[in-house]
């Protein structure tokens, strides 16, 4: 059995409703699935719910809902917006099922029973209001807390701890020896820098049960819940192992169960940037706890703002994606993220600029093209491909490699830019040729041919490109071509697959004109 490309996002807390933010990290994700699948991997992607935790517990109690009910609830909008996106996933996770706390609980009595754990007191300053302990960074100026909190009282708190800090050297050592393991460069950089400069601390790995009950009952202390990342992040083991995964099941379970796909170790964790530290830190050193292999890559993205301002519900400077996909399409949401923000820096989304890259580059760019393409040899070839001519199969030939390049490497707008290059190069050549006078002329009909046969097959080659970004797009293309289905293996986008008397089918816009 091979093991699978396996790629994640982060698991999204579901105390509101999908932005764009979550929106962007499923999209990368999802292209990044779909481009390996297409360059012939097999592909597990997981994304999914965090449904445990104080945030969640206040968002319920808000709406007067038990927080599984409200979890319930909230997740049949999260399903929908795996759906509305189109995403290619194959589970998706939702952090309160079964199948993930008992595993969870079985991780935690095996590091438990291995020593990993004690139990200690913490005294701190406790905002029963906001049911958290403040640190000094949350005193004003004056050395007060802010009247937000409420009475601040000075509190003693039994809790378990795991054993972080015996790990530090090792995971500086990993992180020196694996550069590509956090991308980008300077995200590992950070990371490295923190380490060498900061002595770790153990982490606290529960709550009392009698302040947060909302949580995953530590088996061995029923007076206390697992607190956050004891439980999150074993999502992306716990799923494997409840397909099978022989890498990550107990010694004890092998035997029993059937192993069904091969997992783990991740290839992939696609995360944003504020959440570095535990992928990063927190969570190689619990995988060494647990006898584990490590995932082979952390890839943090930047934030998107909108109109420079930090996206906030509480001040409404908000993008809802769902109601750009009703109004643009799917593709061209998709489109625009990925065309706008490279992977690592932070981003910004305009109204003006989305209108204007849906303007510029897919409808006057790749929608023009397809459309005149393909009217033209309905107009002067009654729809019938000519005789294969390859005047544009090295220009092809080129964005090809440059472009499955760049996939592998996960440069989705680097690949965006490649595939771009040949819209530019045909819609040039059309200028160049200008096949509506060569139709004018019957000396002129063999050259006609030539140029209307680079034409349409350019588009097809464009269509198998743009496959994994814009799968919609890709399949309009394929059908106004008169081919079958969706072009989804990366090898359809060799020069020549059209042959001379395939009849076409109807040409449509693809990106409709709007007017605002
Ligand atoms: O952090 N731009 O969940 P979450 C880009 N449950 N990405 C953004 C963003 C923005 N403006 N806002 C959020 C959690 N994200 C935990 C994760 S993983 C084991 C547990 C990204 O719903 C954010 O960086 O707050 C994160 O990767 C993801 O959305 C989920 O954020
Ligand atoms: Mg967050």
């Amino acid at each position: 059995m091979s093991k699978r490309f396996y790629v994640t996002t982060a698991i999204n807390y579901v105390n509101g409703q999908p932005h764009l933010g979550h929106a962007y990290e499923e999209v990368v994700a999802d292209v990044i699935a779909r481009s390996r699948r297409s360059l012939g991997q097999e592909v597990f992607f997981l994304t999914g719910l965090d449904e445990h935790g104080q945030k969640v517990q206040q968002a319920a109690t808000a709406e007067g809902k038990p927080p599984q009910v409200y979890c319930d609830q909230l997740a049949v909008d999260w399903l929908a917006f795996t759906k509305k996106l189109e995403l290619t996933n194959d589970d998706f996770v939702r952090t309160t099922e079964p199948r993930h706390k008992e595993f969870v609980q079985a991780i935690l009595t095996q590091l438990h029973a291995a020593g990993h754990f004690y139990k200690a007191t913490y005294t701190g300053f406790y905002s029963a209001k906001e049911e958290t302990f403040l640190t000094d960074k949350d005193r004003r100026p004056d050395g007060t807390f802010d009247p937000s909190y409420g009475e601040v009282v000075e509190l003693k708190e039994d809790n378990y701890y795991f054993k972080l800090k015996d790990h530090q050297q090792w995971l500086i050592d990993y992180l020196e020896a694996n550069p590509t393991f956090v991308q980008p460069d300077y995200r590992r950089n950070e990371v490295l820098g923190f380490l060498k400069n900061t002595t770790l601390e153990d982490l606290c790995i529960s709550r009392p049960a009698a302040r947060l009950n909302w949580g995953i009952p530590l088996p061995f202390d029923p007076g206390y819940v697992t607190y956050v990342w004891f439980d999150a992040l074993v999502n992306y083991i716990s799923i494997p192992a409840a397909h099978g995964d022989q890498t990550v099941l107990a010694e004890s379970e092998i035997g029993n169960r059937k192993s069904e796909i091969a997992l783990w170790p991740a290839d992939l964790h696609v995360i944003g940037k504020d959440i570095v530290k535990f992928h990063a830190v927190y969570w190689p050193i619990m995988l060494k706890a647990m006898g584990l292999p490590l995932p082979k890559q952390i890839l943090a993205h930047g934030w998107w703002q909108k109109d420079g301002s930090k996206i906030a519900k509480s001040t409404g400077n908000i993008v809802d994606p769902i109601a750009v996909i009703n109004e643009w399409g799917l593709d061209a949401f998709r489109f625009y993220v990925l065309r706008e923000l490279d992977l690592g820096p932070d981003g910004n989304w305009t109204d003006a600029g989305f209108r204007s890259r849906y303007q510029a580059e897919l409808g006057n760019g790749l929608g023009n093209l397809v459309n005149r393409s393909l009217s033209m040899l309905k107009r002067y070839r009654n729809g019938i491909v000519p005789t294969p001519s390859s005047e544009l199969a090295a220009d092809a030939q080129k964005v090809i490699a440059d472009t499955a390049r760049l996939l592998e490497q996960n440069q989705l707008q680097g690949a965006l830019l490649s595939i771009w290059q040949l819209v530019t190069r045909a819609n040039l050549y059309v200028e160049q040729n200008k096949p509506f006078n060569l139709a004018k002329d019957p000396a002129q009909s063999a050259r006609l041919d030539e140029v209307l046969y680079n034409l349409v097959e350019t588009c097809r080659v464009l269509a198998v490109l743009l496959n994994p970004f814009l799968p919609g797009t890709s399949a309009k293309i394929y059908a106004q071509l008169g081919l079958p289905g969706s072009p989804e293996k990366f090898e359809l986008a060799a020069w020549g697959k059209l042959s001379a008397g395939h009849a076409i089918g109807e040409p449509a816009p693809l990106f409709p004109r709007k007017e605002v």
